[in-house]
């Protein structure tokens, strides 16, 4: 938990944070929503369970919690594996940007602004509830789950991925450390000017704004797989895991991503966009083949949690 900040000042930051950031969220997080998008957070989702892909409609019924601009939900929808969904973000600005991304894309889905931890739903109204990198920025992350407990059916399935974990998020701050060190370098290099915005995105919650200095007051938690998985099980939730995912991957990507944030993006050059974008496929699918499941959690950038309501 921040040390200084109150519950409420973290909501508000985080709803001034994500507003601002709605605009360019897309674009600096490459976030798509065609059919390499639907592919990647199908796989997030079946390594999150550790199972195997989830078959069409798996889920009737899917809430997802802090959803941003639609990457998650709007990738499940278009793959077809979840039938209806219902998105929901303390940041009006950031459900703007998913009904309009769901309208380009012809999808149908219900945005309710909404604070994770008080969910206007009834007892027992979904399948699935999920979320993607949202459990960090949350002050009570107990009481949430608690909610998330509250609104799924019995049997139903809770799953998060792309949380930061404790020793991945410290590890990571030696790319990015070496990442500002070259970057003048690295601008001259492919004749970039420096950013000339205020403000500048370099962390894992400056993954959302530009022009607002509120990035170390919205990442609250980094987490160890032990702490994930005790709130879960606190909150009421069985069949608790908490996997690990990407640390090669994370490194070349947050090395990329400081070196990007320093200079005006109109003049980072398509081929080093591209360059960035398939180096992280490569990796992504290295650490998916050598290192996931064969090292503790722990170690990796982003921890996944998947836990299931138990039956009556
Ligand atoms: C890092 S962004 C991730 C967005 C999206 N899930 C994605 O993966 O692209 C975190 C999201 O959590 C939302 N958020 C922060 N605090 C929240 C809260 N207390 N309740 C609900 N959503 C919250 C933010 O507004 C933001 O959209």
């Amino acid at each position: 938990m921040h040390a200084t900040l109150s519950p409420d000042e973290i909501r508000d930051f985080n709803i001034r944070y994500h507003d601002a950031a709605a605009e360019h969220y897309d674009s600096k997080w490459a976030i798509g929503f065609g059919g390499p998008s639907q592919d990647q957070v199908h796989s997030k989702l079946s390594k999150a369970l550790g199972a195997g892909p989830a078959g069409p409609n798996a889920y009737a019924r899917a809430l997802e919690i802090g959803a941003g601009t639609g990457y998650f939900t709007l990738n499940l929808l278009g793959a077809g594996v979840i039938e209806a969904a219902t998105c929901t973000d303390i940041s009006p600005g950031m459900l703007a940007a998913l009904r309009a991304n769901a309208a380009s894309g012809g999808l149908d889905v219900e945005t309710v602004v909404a604070d994770a931890e008080h969910l206007p739903f009834a007892d027992e109204s979904f399948e699935l509830v999920f979320g993607h990198a949202v459990l960090h920025h949350l002050p009570d992350v107990g009481q949430a789950l608690a909610e998330m407990h509250r609104v799924l059916v019995p049997g139903g399935t809770l799953v998060f991925a792309g949380e930061p974990s404790r020793l991945g998020d410290s590890i990571a701050r030696v790319p990015k450390r070496l990442a500002t060190s070259v970057a003048p370098l690295w601008r001259s290099l492919l004749r970039a000017r420096p950013l000339q915005r205020a403000g500048k995105h370099t962390e894992h919650a400056a993954d959302c704004a530009p022009g607002v200095h509120l990035e170390g007051s919205v990442d609250v938690h980094a987490f160890t797989p032990g702490q994930l998985s005790e709130l879960a099980t606190e909150a009421g939730f069985e069949s608790v895991h908490v996997r690990g995912e990407e640390l090669l991957a994370n490194w070349f990507g947050w090395t990329n991503r400081t070196l990007e944030a320093t200079a005006e993006p109109a003049d980072v050059p398509w081929l080093w966009r591209r360059y960035a974008y398939h180096g992280y496929l490569v990796l992504q699918a290295l650490d998916r083949s050598l290192l996931e499941g064969r090292l503790p959690a722990g170690v990796f950038y982003n921890l996944m949690l998947s836990a299931r309501k138990p039956e009556r």
